[in-house]
């Protein structure tokens, strides 16, 4: 692993536009569960629940069984390394940008500051009558009735995209530019299955970017897209990376 570790290190230091594409996985040792795979959320609830059909039937069932629990669990993640580690090299002018499926906030909390929300963002509840949009913290969802209501009397959902839901039209350009754009993109703990955010890698490597990728285990990018894989946990291989950097940066000065 060093030797990738290594590489990858040198990888970013000599390319020209390099961003990075994470998914649950770079937030499990916040405590938040990835959806697949052992200890997933699919494992617990039916992924139907998370259908924007079930939301329109039965809100108050998908506040019940979904969102009521994702509070509680997003309230209180703290960024770790993995996250600290990305806004690191995004201030040494290393990495231009973050497309991330996730929507707990921790990469800015982290520090990062060009973060494309791919699924939105669960930091904002939205009203399905007016639009407006009121922050999470602010529902006291332990003593309100649910689903919670507006002041207007609308229902309120999370500012995330449900399955059959489309991609808000501006981070989808945005990544699609950055996809574009890159030459180096490191995909990080995303099981690259769910669409169109698996397509951002693919975009990246046609444009003629070079793709590595950081997770405990092979997807279905590894053969096909990526260059280079880095088995590991997201903060342990994230925080070596980032020191390999700063070792070479700093020999580099010398
Ligand atoms: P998944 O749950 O599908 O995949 C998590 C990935 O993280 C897997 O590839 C794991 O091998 C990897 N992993 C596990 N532990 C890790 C660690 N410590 N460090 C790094 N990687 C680790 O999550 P996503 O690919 O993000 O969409 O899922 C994509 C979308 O599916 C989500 O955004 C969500 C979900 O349905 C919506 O809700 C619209």
């Amino acid at each position: 692993m060093r030797d990738r570790i290594e590489l990858a290190a040198r990888e970013i230091l000599g390319a020209r536009y390099c961003v990075a594409l994470t998914g649950a996985g770079i937030s499990i040792e916040s405590g938040i569960p990835a959806f697949r795979g052992p200890g997933g959320l699919w494992e617990k609830i039916d992924p139907e629940i998370a259908h924007i059909d079930t939301f329109r039937r039965d809100p108050a069932q998908v506040w019940r069984l979904l969102i009521r629990g994702m509070q509680e669990v997003l309230r209180d993640a703290r960024p770790n390394p993995a996250h600290v580690g990305l806004a690191r090299l995004e201030a040494w002018g290393l990495l231009q940008g973050i497309i991330t499926q996730n929507v707990d906030g921790l990469h800015q909390k982290g520090g990062s500051r060009a973060v494309v929300e791919f699924h939105g963002s669960f930091a904002r509840q939205r009203c399905t009558a007016c639009r407006r949009r009121i922050p999470t913290e602010a529902l006291d969802l332990a003593h309100a009735a649910l689903p919670p209501r507006c002041g207007c009397g609308g229902i309120l959902r999370p500012d995330c995209v449900f399955f059959g839901e489309v991609i808000p039209p501006d981070a989808l350009q945005r990544a699609h530019r950055m996809a574009a754009e890159c030459n180096l993109m490191l995909v990080v703990g995303t099981s690259a299955t769910v669409q169109p955010a698996a397509m951002v890698p693919l975009r990246a490597k046609e444009a003629g970017a070079r793709v590595i990728e950081i997770n405990p285990d092979p997807t279905p990018l590894t053969r096909q897209v990526s260059d280079l894989l880095i088995r590991g946990k997201a903060g342990a291989v994230i925080a070596a990376l980032v020191d390999a950097v700063a070792r070479l940066r700093q020999a580099s000065t010398k």
